[in-house]
C-alpha cells in the first residue's frame, strides 16, 4: 500500500493546522491515516486545500479514519445516502450550522468528527469559524475548572430539529433540507470536561446549540453559567476562520472545537458535502 506522509503546518492562530502535499483522492496508507489523526487530536481540525474529491473519493477517505455515522436530520446527496448536503440557496435566510456547536453531542456516543467539502461556494463569504476547545478550558480559572471538572450536562435536540415543524416559517425555510423532527429524541448526558481519547488532554464539552443544561440543575441555574462558558470559549484568541475556496476541505473534531458557519451572502447558493466519523462514549 501506498503511505502518504503527512506534514502539518499550524495555523498560528487559536486552532487548527494546514496539511500540505497529500492527495487525499487516495490512500493515505496506514501510518499517513495514523498522522492524521493523531494531527486532528492535537490540534482539533485540519485544513486542506486544492484537492478534486468525488463523492465516492469523499467515501473512502472517510472510511479510511473511521466508520461512517449518518447525520439521521441532514437531507442526504442524491444516490449518497451517507453523505449529508449542508445547503443554503438564495431564498433561504437562515445558513444550517450558524450557531457555535459541535456535531452530534445529543447522542450517547458522539461523532468524533466530520469533513466537510466544499462544492459550490458563494462568490464572497460562507467562511467557517473554529473553536479550540482545549484552551478555552486551560484558560478559566482553577476554581472554575474545579467546579466544571465534577459537572455533567444534558444534550439533546429536540428544542432544535425537533422544533422545526412545530413553526411554519421555521418548516418552511429548513424544507428539503432538515427533516426527520420524530427522530429528535435522543438526549444524551455527558462529562461537562472531557478527557480527549486521541490527545489525552481536558477540553470543555458543552456547546449552545444542544447543551441545555447541567444535570441536577435548574435551566435557570444553568443558563447563567453556561452562557459565561459561551462567550468566554468564542473568544478571537481561541479561534481561527477558514476561507473556502474551490478544492478546500475541513476535517474537524466535535470532541475538540466548536465551529459555526457564518451566514453572510445572502442571495448565493453554497453547498457542502459532510461525512461523520463515528465517535464513542466520553469520559471525564
Ligand atoms: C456544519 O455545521 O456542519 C456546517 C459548517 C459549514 O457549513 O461551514
Amino acid at each position: 500500500m501506498t503511505e502518504q506522509s503527512v506534514s502539518i503546518r499550524p495555523t498560528g492562530a487559536g486552532v487548527g493546522a494546514f496539511v500540505e502535499d497529500v492527495d487525499l483522492s487516495t490512500s493515505l496508507g496506514n501510518s499517513g491515516t495514523q498522522d492524521l489523526l493523531s494531527g486532528l487530536g492535537e490540534h482539533g481540525v485540519l485544513f486542506f486545500r486544492d484537492q478534486t474529491l468525488s463523492p465516492e473519493q469523499h467515501l473512502a477517505f472517510a472510511e479510511e479514519v473511521g466508520d461512517i455515522d449518518i447525520n439521521r436530520f441532514f437531507k442526504p446527496v442524491e444516490n449518497y445516502p451517507k453523505i449529508a448536503e449542508v445547503r443554503k440557496e438564495p431564498v433561504h435566510k437562515v445558513a444550517v450550522g450558524e450557531r457555535w456547536h459541535t456535531d452530534h453531542s445529543y447522542d450517547i456516543e458522539p461523532a468524533l468528527g466530520s469533513i466537510l467539502v466544499a462544492r459550490e461556494l458563494p462568490s464572497h463569504g460562507g467562511d467557517t469559524i473554529f473553536s479550540n476547545m482545549y484552551k478555552a478550558y486551560d484558560a478559566l480559572s482553577d476554581g472554575l475548572k474545579k467546579t466544571l471538572d465534577g459537572l455533567t450536562a444534558e444534550h439533546s435536540t429536540r428544542h432544535r430539529f425537533g422544533a422545526i415543524p412545530k413553526s411554519p416559517e421555521l418548516a418552511k425555510e429548513y424544507e428539503g433540507r432538515i427533516g426527520n423532527a420524530d427522530m429528535a429524541v435522543q438526549d444524551s448526558v455527558h462529562p461537562v470536561v472531557i478527557r480527549h481519547p486521541i490527545s489525552g488532554k481536558k477540553a470543555l464539552y458543552v456547546n449552545a446549540d444542544f447543551t441545555t443544561g447541567f444535570a441536577g440543575w435548574t435551566v435557570e441555574e444553568s443558563q447563567s453559567l453556561l452562557d459565561y462558558l459561551y462567550a468566554h470559549a468564542a473568544q478571537e484568541e481561541f479561534t481561527y476562520r477558514f476561507q473556502w475556496k474551490p478544492g478546500s476541505i475541513a476535517f474537524w473534531d466535535n470532541r475538540a472545537t466548536w465551529h459555526k458557519a457564518l451566514n453572510d451572502y445572502h442571495g448565493e447558493r453554497r453547498l457542502m458535502h459532510r461525512i461523520t466519523i463515528r465517535g464513542e462514549a466520553l469520559s471525564a
